[in-house]
């Protein structure tokens, strides 16, 4: 199979095999990082997240799937402590402080006109952006929200991959961080997530989870 592949390019070419058939998988202790022994974060170690690593973040965050490669996720980290200020009066009041002493907060977005760049981000269908454009308002909104989300996962587990913390949240005023962030209104607030280096003693109880049997269906 291998055989008309050129040489140079035949390690890659077993790399992707390899993974094709699921031989590369994270070890134990990804999986703990990641998912088993991660939790959300309610208070943070008096460490700061640098810019470098908000960076890398996104990077990876980047990458994972979504509809027709359409990355509607926009992101601003809050970290000054003027952006801060402007963060607090949309906050529910129970978030309030966890936000204002995270080293950084995420508002996770969701771009309004997402559909403006299909044309770059999926070149494989020049008529994409034409599709889209002519969608209702509320459909392309419908895609947006889906893709934003989506996205805001794959940065809380990037996140998780770099060893910081995350703390998402909903309670908050999406309309006053619209107008407080996104004043152009070229984005809309989907929700917020703290970041940084967690600290053990802010943890509840661990929630149950459902077991498999009760979420799930094999047909
Ligand atoms: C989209 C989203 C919104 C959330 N909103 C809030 C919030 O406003 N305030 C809060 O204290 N926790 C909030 N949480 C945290 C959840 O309650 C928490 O992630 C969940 O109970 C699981 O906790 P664990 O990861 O420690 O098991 C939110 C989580 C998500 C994913």
């Amino acid at each position: 199979m291998l055989a008309c592949v050129a040489p140079r390019q035949r390690g890659t070419a077993i790399a992707r095999l390899l993974q094709y058939r699921g031989t590369m998988t994270l070890d134990p202790a990804g999986l703990d990082l990641l998912f088993r022994t991660a939790r959300t974060y309610n208070g943070w170690l008096d460490q700061p997240v640098a810019p470098e690593t908000l960076r890398a973040l996104y990077d990876l965050a980047k990458m994972p799937p979504t509809s027709a490669n359409c990355q509607p996720m926009r992101v601003v980290f809050v970290v000054s402590k003027e952006a801060k200020e402007r963060l607090r009066p949309c906050l529910d009041k129970g978030n309030v402080d966890k936000t204002m002493a995270a080293p950084a907060t995420a508002i996770v977005a969701q771009a309004v006109h997402f559909h403006d760049h299909m044309p770059f981000l999926f070149p494989a269908v020049p008529r994409m952006q034409a599709i889209l454009a002519a969608m209702s308002p509320e459909a392309r909104d419908r895609l947006a929200h889906q893709g934003s989300s989506m996205q805001g996962a794959y940065l809380m587990l990037a996140a998780r991959a770099l060893g910081l913390a995350v703390g998402p949240m909903n309670g908050f005023d999406r309309a006053a961080v619209d107008a407080a962030f996104f004043a152009d209104g070229a984005c809309k607030s989907n929700f917020l997530c703290n970041l940084g280096y967690g600290d053990p003693a802010s943890l509840y109880p661990r929630g149950p989870r459902f077991e498999f049997e009760a979420a799930c269906r094999v047909q």
